[in-house]
């Protein structure tokens, strides 16, 4: 037999063996995953063909002789054969030709088709099928369709029960905590936020006379700014708080947001922006539609009544 054979399967025995030792050693190995065998079976098809292709055309170079008849011209004593056009070769040039026109014209470049857009088409289509089916939901069913996103959404983050797993987030089961505010006083809030472009300036706790004023009325936010609190409501005027939280604390379009309470306002928005706070990050949530923000927003809204 001829040499060549004998390395060609020398060689396929040896990939068949490296093979076998890269993938089927390993723990669970190819004994019962099905998947590691068939991509094993696959790889051993692939290392027997290529071997044998190759060694029939390196065999084929070695033992051809060429024949038919030359053309005129000769360059420094090298001819060339008057050979026809291979017929399956001329067809697929002639295919290309027309599939590449048809891509230009009609596919991706000019059509600008893109599975980002077909994608995005798909989901709107779908959020407008769902907005309409669920159009009617109001009240407790709602709260209770904004419970089942929170739980597939934001329970990573925010816990069960919304409480922020020890801090790891905000507790929504109030609208502020007590270092949140105190932060934000501080240190000013700014999220670039797209509702609120100005933020909220840093340093407001010189407004305040000591540390005990300023805890009263951080206090007095915390509690969501009882309206008997008259002491507070004071505090919040001297701290020039009103002027971009209005006087209740109700939020003003454009320059500050409602921290008395939560509404679908002020849930959406964080859900638009994203919030960076004293707690830490929470990332945008894009993929939620109309609804389920409704839903979402009227969930942590009846948390805290
Ligand atoms: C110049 C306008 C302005 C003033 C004055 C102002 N705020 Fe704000 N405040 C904002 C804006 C804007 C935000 C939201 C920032 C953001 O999310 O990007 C904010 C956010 C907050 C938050 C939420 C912080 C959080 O982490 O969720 C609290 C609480 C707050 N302000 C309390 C106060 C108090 C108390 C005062 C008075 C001492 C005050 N603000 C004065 C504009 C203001
Ligand atoms: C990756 C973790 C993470 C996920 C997921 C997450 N959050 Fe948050 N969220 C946070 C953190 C951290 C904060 C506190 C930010 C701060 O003020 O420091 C926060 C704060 C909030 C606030 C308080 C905003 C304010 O003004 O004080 C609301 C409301 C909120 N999240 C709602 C949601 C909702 C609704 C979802 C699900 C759709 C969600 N979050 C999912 C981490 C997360």
């Amino acid at each position: 037999m001829n040499k060549l054979y004998i390395w060609a399967v020398v060689f396929a025995a040896l990939m068949i063996v490296l093979t076998y030792l890269s993938v089927g050693t390993t723990e669970g190995g190819l004994n019962d995953d099905v998947v590691n065998q068939l991509a094993v079976a696959g790889a051993v098809a692939l290392v027997v063909i290529s071997v044998f292709v190759v060694v029939k055309y390196v065999r084929q170079m070695q033992v051809d002789t060429a024949d038919g008849d030359l053309a005129e011209e000769s360059w420094d004593g090298i001819g060339e054969y008057l050979n026809e056009v291979p017929k399956g070769w001329a067809i697929l040039y002639i295919l290309t030709m027309i599939w590449g026109m048809w891509y230009f014209t009609m596919g991706y470049p000019v059509n600008a088709y893109s599975q980002i857009g077909e994608y995005n088409e798909d989901v709107a289509a779908h959020d407008a099928k769902f907005a309409a089916e669920y159009k009617g939901i109001t009240g407790n069913r709602l709260v209770e369709m904004g419970e089942s996103v929170f739980l597939a959404e934001c329970k990573v983050c925010h816990g069960i029960s919304a409480d922020g797993i020890d801090g790891k987030a905000a507790n929504l089961n109030q609208r502020i905590e007590a270092v949140a505010v105190k932060h934000a006083i501080m240190n000013g809030a700014n999220n670039f936020t797209t509702d609120f472009p100005g933020g909220m300036p840093p340093g407001l706790n010189y407004m305040f006379a000591s540390e005990a004023e300023l805890d009263e009325l951080v206090n007095y936010v915390v509690a969501g700014m009882p309206a008997d609190d008259t002491r507070g409501a004071e505090l919040f005027a001297q701290g020039t708080c009103n002027g971009c939280h209005g006087d209740t604390g109700e939020g003003m379009p454009y320059a500050g947001p409602k921290i008395n309470g939560y509404d679908i306002a002020t849930v959406s928005s964080v859900l638009k922006d994203g919030k960076k706070g004293a707690i830490g990050t929470m990332p945008k949530f894009e993929r939620l539609n109309a609804k389920q923000i409704e839903a979402v927003s009227a969930y942590i809204t009846s948390l805290s009544k």
